[in-house]
C-alpha cells in the first residue's frame, strides 16, 4: 500500500518526537512491505520565522494533497505576548479547519509498568482505558464575536462558544461509533445547567442515542467530570464534549498514564471514497521549549499517534497493534525517558520501539 503522509514536526521537542515517530513508521512500512512517499513542511513558530506566517500556503496545499498529516507540536516563548493571529498556535488551528476534522480522538489508558509513575494510587488505575472524543472545529476556539474592542475600563474581550444541530450529531455519532466496538457506554460531558449550547448539546445526544441501542448514555455535568477523572476513572469508556472542555480534560487525563508524553491523538473527519479518514495526527503534549534540543522528550505520545494513523487513515490494524504492542514491550523493559523515571534517550527509545517490532 502507498502510505502519503505529511510531517510537520513545528517547534520545541516537536521535532525530536517527530523524528522517532517517522523512525518508526519507516521501519514498519519497510517491514510490512508498504511504500512511505513522506513529505515535510512548516506549521507553527518554525512558520512564522522563515515565513512571516504560522501557517503557509504551501503547508496547507500539502497537507489536502497529503492521505495524512503527523505533527510534532507547537509554541514558542518569543511568541507569548503576540495576538492570537500571529501566534504558533494559529497555524494548528488553520490546519485542523482546512482539513475538517472535526473528532479529536484522545485514548488514555493505564499502563502496567507506568501505574507508579502517576500521582493517582495504583487501586484506583486498573482497567483505566478511555477515549476523550473532542469535538475540533467548533466551540469557543473559532466562534464569532471574538476580539478585543474598547478602551479604558470598558475595553472588553469577546469569545463565542456557539454549536449548531450539525456539529454536534456528526460528533455524537462517532462518539457511538467507537463506543460500540469498545465498552458501549458514552459520557456526554456539558455544562448544562448554565449553557445554552450545553442544553442543545444534551439534546441532540440524547436525540441521535436512540441510532445506536446497544450503547449506554449518561449525562455529566463538566465540573463534575473533572472530579471523576481522577476519583474514579475506570468508570469511563467513550468521554465525549465540546471542543474546549475537551482540551482541559485531556491534559487532566494524562496524569492518568502516567505522563503527557504518553498521550498519542487522532484527529479525524471526512471519509475518502477509498474508505480512509482524513487524519491528522499529534501527540496531546505542547512545545516544552524547558527541554528542548535535549533529546530527553518522552516520544511515545508521537508513536502511539503514528500507530493511530496506521489504523485509522490507512485501516493497517496489524501494523498499528505491532506498533501498540512494542511500545508497552519498551516500558515493560525500563526503556524509557526522564518523565517516567528512566534515563533513556529521546531517541533511544525510539530505536527501541522498532526493535521489538522486529
Ligand atoms: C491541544 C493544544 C492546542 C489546543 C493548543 C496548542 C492550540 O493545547 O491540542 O490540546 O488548545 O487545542
Ligand atoms: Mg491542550
Amino acid at each position: 500500500m502507498q502510505l502519503k503522509v505529511l510531517a510537520l514536526p513545528g517547534d520545541g521537542i516537536g521535532t525530536e518526537v517527530t523524528a522517532e515517530g517517522l523512525r518508526v513508521l519507516r521501519h514498519v512500512a519497510a517491514k510490512y512491505g508498504h511504500e512511505l512517499v513522506l513529505t515535510e513542511g512548516l506549521l507553527g513558530g518554525i512558520a512564522i520565522h522563515k515565513t512571516g506566517t504560522p501557517y503557509p500556503a504551501e503547508t496547507e496545499k500539502l497537507a489536502l494533497e497529503a492521505d495524512a498529516t503527523v505533527m510534532g507540536a507547537f509554541g514558542l516563548p518569543e511568541f507569548d505576548n503576540a495576538p492570537p493571529d500571529k501566534r504558533p498556535e494559529k497555524g494548528l488551528l488553520g490546519i485542523r479547519k482546512t482539513l475538517g476534522v472535526y473528532a479529536n480522538l484522545r485514548p488514555v489508558r493505564a499502563y502496567e509498568a507506568l501505574l507508579d509513575s502517576s500521582p493517582l494510587k495504583n487501586h484506583l488505575l486498573a482497567g483505566v482505558d478511555m477515549i476523550i472524543v473532542r469535538e475540533l472545529t467548533g466551540g469557543l476556539y473559532y466562534g464569532t464575536p471574538r476580539g478585543i474592542t474598547g478602551e479604558g475600563e470598558e475595553e472588553r474581550g469577546t469569545n463565542t462558544m456557539t454549536y449548531t444541530r450539525g456539529e454536534i450529531k456528526r460528533i455524537t455519532r462517532m462518539a457511538f461509533n467507537l463506543a460500540g466496538k469498545r465498552k458501549k457506554k458514552v459520557t456526554s460531558v456539558d455544562k448544562s445547567n448554565v449553557l445554552e449550547t450545553s442544553q442543545l448539546w444534551r439534546k441532540v445526544v440524547v436525540e441521535v442515542a436512540p441510532e445506536f441501542p446497544a450503547v449506554k448514555l449518561e449525562h455529566m455535568l463538566v465540573d463534575n467530570c473533572a472530579m471523576q477523572l481522577v476519583l474514579k476513572p475506570a468508570q469511563f469508556d467513550i468521554v465525549l464534549m465540546e471542543n474546549m472542555f475537551g482540551d482541559i480534560l485531556s491534559d487532566e487525563g494524562s496524569v492518568i498514564a502516567g505522563s503527557i508524553g504518553m498521550l498519542p491523538s487522532a484527529s479525524i473527519g471526512a471519509q475518502r471514497a477509498s474508505g480512509a479518514w482524513v487524519g491528522l495526527y499529534e501527540p496531546v503534549h505542547g512545545s516544552a521549549p524547558d527541554i528542548a534540543g535535549q533529546g530527553i522528550a518522552n516520544p511515545l505520545g508521537a508513536i502511539g499517534s503514528i500507530a493511530a494513523m496506521l489504523e485509522y487513515s490507512f485501516g493497517l490494524v496489524e501494523e498499528a497493534a505491532a506498533v501498540n504492542a512494542a511500545m508497552e514491550a519498551v516500558l515493560n523493559a525500563g526503556v524509557t525517558t526522564r518523565d517516567l523515571k528512566g534515563n533513556a534517550t529521546t531517541e533511544q527509545v525510539g530505536k527501541a520501539v522498532c526493535e521489538a517490532i522486529g
